[in-house]
């Protein structure tokens, strides 16, 4: 997946139902999400350091800030854009082949990650040159 753009990603409305007793939201694997989700994992009280700073080979993912918000950018090595998550309804879809940068989480903010494969370490880039040139630029 060395070809894909940041116009490959795009934030969703997240299916949600909403009653006297609140909202309630749903994400189905293949349904909401173009990928059968392996894994979730969240990131929470997260300090004033931004994370992220890596990119993946094949790894897609769907990004929602389940409470608070935080600013996603990503870089295809060409162009750079920077998404804000900020409600529990809204999800980012990333692609692989792309960098990111999280920052300006807000306090209390919780980003839930549904990822399409099971954690493996050989498919995070976590240096900048070398992204560049797995992308071939
Ligand atoms: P890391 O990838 O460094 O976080 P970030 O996405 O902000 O770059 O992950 C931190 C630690 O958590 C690292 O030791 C690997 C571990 N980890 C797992 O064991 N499984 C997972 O699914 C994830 C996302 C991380």
């Amino acid at each position: 997946m060395k070809h894909t753009t940041v116009h490959d990603c795009q934030i969703i409305d997240i299916r949600k139902y909403t009653d006297s007793r609140g909202y309630l939201s749903v994400i189905e694997g293949g349904i909401d999400v173009p990928f059968d989700i392996k894994r979730i994992y969240y990131l929470y009280m997260v300090p004033e350091a931004a994370r992220g700073a890596h990119a993946h080979k094949d790894l897609k993912q769907l990004l929602v800030a389940t409470s608070g918000s935080v600013d996603i950018t990503l870089d295809d090595g060409h162009e750079k854009k920077t998404f804000h998550l900020d409600r529990p309804w809204k999800g980012l879809l990333v692609v692989p082949g792309l960098w990111r940068d999280l920052d300006n989480f807000s306090g209390g903010t919780v980003l839930m990650c549904l990822a399409s494969e099971h954690y493996e370490a050989t498919d995070y880039i976590r240096d900048y040159e070398e992204f560049l040139k797995y992308k071939g630029l």
